[in-house]
Formats: structure tokens, sequence, C-alpha cells
């Protein structure tokens, strides 16, 4: 009884057993092709990276998260990279070093770093030749990429990305001058050029360079921030690696740079790795500009940031203070866009083409082996995208494109994000582009600042200087305001600072400037305006505007605009004096040969008419005395009046009864005789024309003529000149082959007039020279006594002057 029950149920249980051990068998055996399926290939990649610094340890242990992170996600790969580390020693030999010594031993497909683009340099060249590819995430040199390199990748962004950034600060706040001060090396040099040109675009000036060498001391940094101390740029944009550059600002905060009225701007070089510096170096940086790459939040990228501190403060437990920064998420990064990448070439042969001629072979770079996978594994590179944790990551040209640069401004023991730059939309203060149009550069866009030396208020860009001549006379193109004192501000008059104003008005940005009169302490005058010229050179000014010639010497001290108003040096010479004009003026608008020739005509018309018409005229006869004077009256009526009977019959009738009546006898009859009046008519008509117009010109011009025309009159004469006290032609003058002596100078033109009065024997003149447009207000007051005459000097106008 009881076996029988139990049977079927020991039977049920085994049954039971049996299935489910089967059907565990099964299970396992489904997973077994599975596993046993996947052959991992182990794929060497090579890492050159300064291990004790901060960028090298933080690289490093992103990079191996990054490969764990990876292959735990994606087991199902069939490559696994395989990291071999080497250390430069922030040496550039020892990074070579290391990079030949993986490609040659370990025939690493890929090499990582080097750090910094000074060592990367080399190490490029090489990864050229062996066709490895290195992948950067911290060499920015805009230098280091080029189309003859395309086995280099730049996992990050050059550093030619934030010039316009920076020029956007500087635009904002309207400063004129900047002053780059930067580390004497690849990295240090690369941006520069960039820099110029996004400065120049906006006009600013950099009046100097500050290179410091990466190896200055602490003397020389000091020494070259005192030069700086004396210049009057107050913007400095420090381009450094955090070492050199925490330095630096420690250096100029005691020279007293870092104070009220200054600008600090830091390039990414430094605030990328702010974490890094410590709070301890953050006193001599308060107030200063920074500019950096953003990296939008995301749940991973927080997430990410806890599980590395735990990790690294287990491997490096002194560093508490670590923080990660954005060059360990291009580290991370890099390692994903890698390992996708070698995936792509899962079936290829990761071996490498030895060298044609080993056994010639010296020197390592002969016995270069050289990547089969190379080509390869550039194209799989180019074409890979993914969303990083920085931000989208996609290589174009062999670097990542820049997204948003975040600016900050230190305060206390952080900083404060005041604003972000976008290359389309300039400067914005939040990252929120819907109501956004245009390319903005305004102020207002950014947060509040605190400046250095605890200042609430931006540092203006300086004011400009103006000097302006003094003129006692001429006053029409400078006036300056009697009793001004040389360090006061004046406010001149005049046309050339109504153009200046005008020119200054329509610039693109503002300028402020003030003028200032070139006088002496006591108000007086105290020089040319080659004496002006000279204190523009020297920097008492920045620019000078008046009737400033432009002259080829002294361009070679300053600057000159174009010219605004044209001036040429003319002389002039006083007027004919006409009072004793010659009674018989009105015969001299004709020759004496063509006076007598008239006549000679006159009589002989009379004549022909006489010949032509007596048979058949009444008119015409007569006694001889009539008959002559009738042909004289005839030829001389021809003269003064049309032979037009019409004409005259429509004129007034008093005119037309005079004429009738004195023609009225003397009719011409004969067709010839009229073919005569007609040839005789037509003669009179230009002898009279052209006698009324001589005669015109002659009783008007004659008012005007100079009493000298030429030069070499005056030479001739031995006849003194004058020019104007200062004047820069003196030396021309005395060219012409004047005697000194024979060069008077005067200071206004009363004293001109008086020099002129006094006539050159009396010890006045009899010329002066003088500017066009001098001459044109002095003419002005003295038209009716003066005049210009002889040649023309043409000079370069009148122009502003800057230095
Ligand atoms: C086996 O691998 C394939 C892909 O290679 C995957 O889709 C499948 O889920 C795996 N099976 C198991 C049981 O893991
Ligand atoms: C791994 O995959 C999971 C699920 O697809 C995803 O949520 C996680 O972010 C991935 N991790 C990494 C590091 O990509
Ligand atoms: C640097 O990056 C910018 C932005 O991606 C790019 O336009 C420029 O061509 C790059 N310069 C060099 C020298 O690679
Ligand atoms: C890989 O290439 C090398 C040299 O070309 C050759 O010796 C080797 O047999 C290849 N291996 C495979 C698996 O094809
Ligand atoms: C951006 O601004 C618009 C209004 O201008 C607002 O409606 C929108 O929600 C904002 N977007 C974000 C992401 O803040
Ligand atoms: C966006 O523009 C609209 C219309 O000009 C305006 O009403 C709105 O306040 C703006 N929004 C923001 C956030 O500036
Ligand atoms: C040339 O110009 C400079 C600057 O104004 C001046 O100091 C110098 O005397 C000038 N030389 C001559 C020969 O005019
Ligand atoms: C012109 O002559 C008159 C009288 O002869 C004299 O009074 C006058 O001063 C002279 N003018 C000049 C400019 O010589
Ligand atoms: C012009 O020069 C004379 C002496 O040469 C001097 O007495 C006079 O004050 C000067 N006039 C002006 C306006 O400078």
């Amino acid at each position: 009884m009881d076996l029988i029950p139990t049977t079927p149920l020991l039977c049920f249980s085994c049954l039971f057993i049996v299935f489910c051990m089967s059907y565990s068998v099964e299970v396992e055996v489904a997973v077994a092709p599975n596993n046993t399926a996947i052959t991992t290939i182990p794929v060497n990649v090579g890492m050159v990276l300064d291990l004790d610094m901060w960028v090298g340890k933080l690289g490093l242990s992103c990079f191996n998260m990054a490969l764990s992170d990876f292959y735990s996600n994606h087991s199902d790969y069939r490559t696994r990279l395989v990291l071999n580390t080497r250390d430069s020693k922030g040496d550039v030999v020892g990074a070579a070093a290391a990079a030949l010594d993986l490609i040659k031993s370990t025939q690493v497909q890929a090499i990582i770093g080097p750090e910094d683009s000074v060592q990367a340099n080399f190490i490029i060249d090489v990864g050229n030749k062996a066709r490895v590819p290195i992948i950067s995430f911290s060499a920015t040199s805009p230098s280091l990429s080029s189309i003859r390199r395309p086995y280099f990748f730049r996992a990050t962004h050059n550093d030619s990305s934030q010039v316009k950034a920076i020029s956007a600060i500087i635009q904002a706040f309207g400063w004129r001058e900047a002053v780059p001060i930067y580390i004497d090396n690849e990295f240090g040099e690369g941006v520069i050029p960039y820099l110029f040109d996004a400065l120049e675009e906006i006009n600013v000036r950099i009046p100097y360079r500050s290179v410091i060498s990466p190896v200055a001391t602490d003397q020389e940094i000091e020494e070259e921030l005192h030069k700086l101390t004396t210049k009057q740029t107050r913007v400095f944009i420090v381009h450094m690696t955090p070492i050199l550059g925490s330095r630096l600002f420690d250096i100029a905060k005691e020279v007293g740079l870092i104070s009220e009225g200054y600008v600090w701007i830091m390039t990414n070089g430094m605030t990328n790795l702010w974490s890094w510096m410590g709070h301890s170096d953050m006193e001599s940086l308060q107030g200063v500009l920074g500019v950096r790459n953003y990296v939008p939040k995301s749940k991973e990228l927080e997430s990410f940031k806890v599980r590395w501190k735990r990790k690294f403060l287990q491997d490096n437990p002194s560093m508490v203070n670590a923080e990660l920064d954005i060059f360990g998420l291009w580290a991370y990064d890099a390692a994903f866009a890698l390992a996708m990448a070698v995936e792509k070439l899962s079936n290829a042969n990761f071996s490498f083409e030895e060298p044609k001629a080993v056994g010639s072979a010296r020197t390592d770079l002969e016995s270069l082996g050289i990547s089969q996978n190379g080509p390869k594994l550039i194209q799989a590179l180019s074409s890979t995208r993914f969303k990083g944790l920085h931000g989208k990551f996609e290589f174009v040209n062999g670097q990542l494109e820049p997204s948003v640069f975040q600016i900050v401004n230190v305060i206390g023991n952080g900083e404060k994000a005041i604003g972000f730059w976008t290359s389309k939309y300039g400067l914005v203060k939040k990252l929120n582009f819907t109501n956004l149009t245009g390319y903005s550069t305004s102020r207002a866009n950014l947060g509040t600042i605190m400046w250095p030396g605890d200042s609430h208020s931006a540092p203006k860009c300086k004011r400009l200087k103006i000097g302006v001549p003094v003129r006692k006379e001429f006053k029409e193109f400078v006036g300056v305001p009697p009793g001004s004192s040389p360090n006061s501000r004046v406010n001149p008059t005049g046309y050339s600072i109504d153009v200046f104003e005008a020119v200054m008005n329509a610039m693109p940005y503002a300028v402020h400037y003030d003028f200032y009169a070139f006088v002496s302490t006591d108000g007086e005058d105290i020089g040319t305006y080659n004496d002006l010229i000279d204190q523009v050179f020297y920097g008492k000014y920045d620019a000078a505007a008046g009737d400033i010639s432009i002259i080829a010497n002294r361009s070679l001290y300053v600057d000159f605009t174009l010219p605004y108003i044209a001036s040429d040096v003319v002389m002039v010479v006083p007027i004919k004096n006409n009072s004793n004009t010659n009674a018989l003026v009105f015969l001299e608008p004709l020759t004496g040969d063509l006076w007598v020739m008239s006549a000679c005509f006159f009589v002989f018309i009379g004549f022909v008419i006489w010949v032509l018409e007596h048979r058949i005229s009444e008119d015409f006869r007569g006694p001889p005395s009539h008959q002559v004077g009738t042909s004289l009256w005839f030829s001389f009526t021809t003269l003064v009046f049309a032979h037009r009977n019409d004409l005259i019959e429509n004129s007034s009738p008093l005119v037309s009864k005079i004429v009738l009546h004195s023609r009225e006898e003397e009719r011409v009859v004969s067709n010839l005789s009229r073919f005569v009046v007609i040839i005789w008519c037509f003669v009179v008509l230009i002898l009279t024309q052209s006698y009324t117009a001589s005669l015109t010109s002659l009783l008007t011009v004659k008012q005007l003529k100079p009493t000298v025309t030429d030069v070499n009159e005056l030479l001739k004469t031995g006849e003194n000149v004058a020019i104007k006290k200062g004047s820069y032609f003196g030396g021309f003058v005395r060219q012409l082959n004047f005697n000194s002596a024979n060069v008077k100078t005067f200071n206004t033109t009363d004293v001109l007039d008086e020099l002129f009065t006094k006539g050159s024997a009396n010890g006045g003149i009899a010329a002066a020279f003088m500017e066009t447009p001098s001459v044109n207000s002095f003419l002005d007051k003295y038209c009716m006594k003066y005049t210009t005459a002889g040649p023309t000097i043409k000079t370069g106008g009148f122009g502003f002057v800057s230095l």
C-alpha cells in the first residue's frame, strides 16, 4: 500500500528532475556557443603621456575607464584595445623615444597622446611615416594640423577657435589696444597669428607682445612685467600653461598689474585646467576673465563624475582636490572613438609590414615598420560619429568642431560664469537662441563682472590725446581759445577740427578723445608744426589734428591720414599799380598794322563800290568831292550798321529813322557791289567783335596783373621774399637759390602786408610763399592788393597725424 503511491510519485519526481536537468543543459548549450564563438582579437594601442602631470594622470584614468565602460556595454565586439602606456617624463625626446618604441616593438595600431603641442610635432611625423594614427586630446596648437599630416587626429579643439570669443569680449568693452602674453613654445606661438587677425578685424592695436620662456625665472618674468607697467596698454591676453601662468599672475600681482584699471583675459589653456590650479592660487587671479570650453550638463556626465572621482581617489589617494575637467572627457570620448573605429576593422590583419632594407638600417627610424591598416583606420576614425560625454563627437578635418565657449570671472575661491560665446550669435547670456538674431558683441549680454582691484566698473578704454597747434592767424582752420594751458582740455574750432570730429563720428566704433593745445604753461605757442609732430612721435599726444601738411620727412616719424584738403605752395605778389591808366588804352586792342590795314581796306572798299556803282547809281554821281565823300561814308556806315533794310525797319522807330535817312541816298544797285558789301560786312563783323572783346579784357585783367610773374625775375633782381614763420618749405625756397638773407619770415597777415608795403628796397619783400588754404584767407582780407603768381608747388595736402 505504501509502495504504490510512492512509486508514481518517485517516478514523477525523477521525471521532473530529469526534465529540469535536461532543460538546464539545454540552456547551457544555448549559451555556450555564444560565449565560445567570440574569440576576441587583442589590438595594441599605445599611449604616451606625462604620467607625473595632471593631464597625464587624468587622461590615463579616463581612458582606462572608457575602455572598461565600452567593452562592458559592447561585449559582442570582436576587438579589444590593449593599452600600452609609456611615460614621456615631460620631455620632447622622451616622448619621441616612447612613440618609436611603441611602433617598433609593440606594433601599436594607434597612439594616444602626447600631452602637449611641443611633444606632438615629432610624434605626428613619426606616425605619418609608419601610418599610425596619433590621437591627442590635449595638443591644441593650431600649427600642428595640416593636410600633409593625415594621421594626426585632435580629439579636442584647436586654440584658434577661441580667438573670436576673446575679440568679442574686447569689442564689447571697446578697448582699443591689447598685449598678448604667451609662452615661448609651440603651444604659445601657435595661436598668436590667429589672435592678431581676430584683433585686427575689430581694429584693436597690438602695440607689444610679451613672450615668456617656458623656463623663465621669477626674476625674468618680473622684468618683463615691469616693461608692461611702462606701456599705456591696460588689456592683457594670457595664453599659457597653468603652471607658468599661475606664477605669472603671482608676480603680476606683486608688480601691481592686477589692480584697478587693468584687464586680464585668460585663454582656455589656463581656464580649462582650473580645478587643477587649486584654491590657494586664486588670490592673484581675482577679477581675471577667462574663456573656456563649455560642456553641457547631462545625466551621464554627472554619474561619470562620481564614478571617476571614486576610482581616481583609489589610485591617487593624495589628490583629494582633484576635479574632473574637460581634458578627461576628451580622453574618454577619444577612447570610445578609437574602439569603434578599430572594431570596423575587425577582419583586418593587425600586423606591420616589415621595412624593406632591414639589414642596412642603422637607426630606429629606418627600421620602422608600416602599419597595414593605417589608411583604413584613419578612414574609420574620420567617419566615427556619436554623442560623447563632452557633446557631439565627430572629426572634421581631423579635429573636433568647437561649439560654445563659456566666459568666466574669477571671484573669491571660485569662478562665476558671466556669459557664453557662440560662433553664430556672439556673446549671449543664456544658451537659449529662440529670440536671437545675428552676431552680438553687446556688453549687456555679459553678467556683472568684478574687475581686478575689486572694481565694479569696467576699465575704460584710454581717451586719446589729440594735440592741436595754436595759431594766432588763419583761425579758419584751427582756432584755440586764448589762454589755454597745455594740460587741460580745450575746445578748438575751425575747419580742420570739424573734419576731424566728423571722421571720428563716422567710425564704426566709439573713440573717445580730448584736444590739448600745443602751448607752454603760460599759454604761449611753443613751436612749429614740426615740433608738434615730434611730440606725437615721443608719445606726448596720440594724434594731432590741424592744418598739418603731409610731407615725406614727417611721414618718416609719424603716420598721416589721407589728405582731407588739397594744399599747394604758391607765390603771393602785389597787384601792379594801375592808377596811371593810359589815356590811349582804346587803341591797344589792335596792333598798329591792323589799324593801318583796316584804314586801307576802308578806303579800298569805298573805291571799289564807287567804281562799280557810279555809272548806274545816282547817289555816286556829282562833284568829285561828293563822290569821294559818299564812297567813304558808305564804307563807314557798313562798319556801324547792318546792311539789312528789314532789320532796320523792325528796330525802334528812332533808330530806323536815322539809319534810313542816312542810307536813303546811297543804295547799292549792282549785284557785284552787293557781293563786295557782303564780304566787307563779314570782315567788319569779325573786326568789331574782336576789338570789343580785347578791349573788355584789357580793361578788366589789367587791374589784376601781378607785379612779378616768375621766380626767376625775383632772383635776377635780388628781391626779398617771405615765408611764414616755422613753415616747412623754407628749405624748399632756399633750394630755389634764394639767398637766406633774402628770405624773411612773417607771423601775421598784417606783418606780411606791412612787408609788402615797404617794398624790397626798404627791407620789405616783393613776394611771399604760402600754402593755398592760407593764401585764400589772406586774399580774402587783401584781395584788392595781392594776387598769386608763378609756379604752383604740389604738396600732399593737409592730413591728421598719429603714431
Ligand atoms: C548570442 O549573441 C547574439 C549576437 O552575437 C545575441 O544577439 C544573443 O542575444 C546572444 N545570446 C545570448 C544567450 O547571450
Ligand atoms: C551602456 O548601455 C546602457 C544601456 O544601453 C546605457 O544606458 C549606458 O549609458 C551605456 N554605458 C555607456 C558607458 O555607454
Ligand atoms: C581650428 O579650428 C577651427 C574651428 O573648427 C577651424 O575653422 C580651423 O580651420 C582650425 N585651424 C586649423 C589650423 O586647423
Ligand atoms: C598578416 O600579414 C603578415 C604580413 O603581411 C603575414 O605574414 C601574416 O600571415 C598575415 N596574417 C594573417 C592572419 O593573414
Ligand atoms: C527659450 O526661450 C523661449 C522664450 O524666448 C522659451 O519659450 C523657451 O522655453 C526657452 N527654452 C529653454 C530651453 O529655456
Ligand atoms: C522674445 O521675443 C518676444 C517678441 O519679440 C518677446 O515678447 C519675448 O519676451 C522675448 N523673450 C525673451 C526671453 O526675451
Ligand atoms: C623732419 O621732420 C622731423 C619731425 O617733424 C623734424 O624734427 C626734422 O627737423 C625734420 N627735418 C627736416 C630736414 O625738415
Ligand atoms: C599805386 O599808386 C598810387 C599813386 O601813384 C599810390 O598811392 C599807391 O600806394 C600805389 N599802390 C601800390 C600798391 O603801389
Ligand atoms: C610777430 O612777431 C613780432 C616780432 O617778430 C612780435 O613783436 C609780435 O608780437 C608777433 N605777433 C604775434 C601775433 O605773434
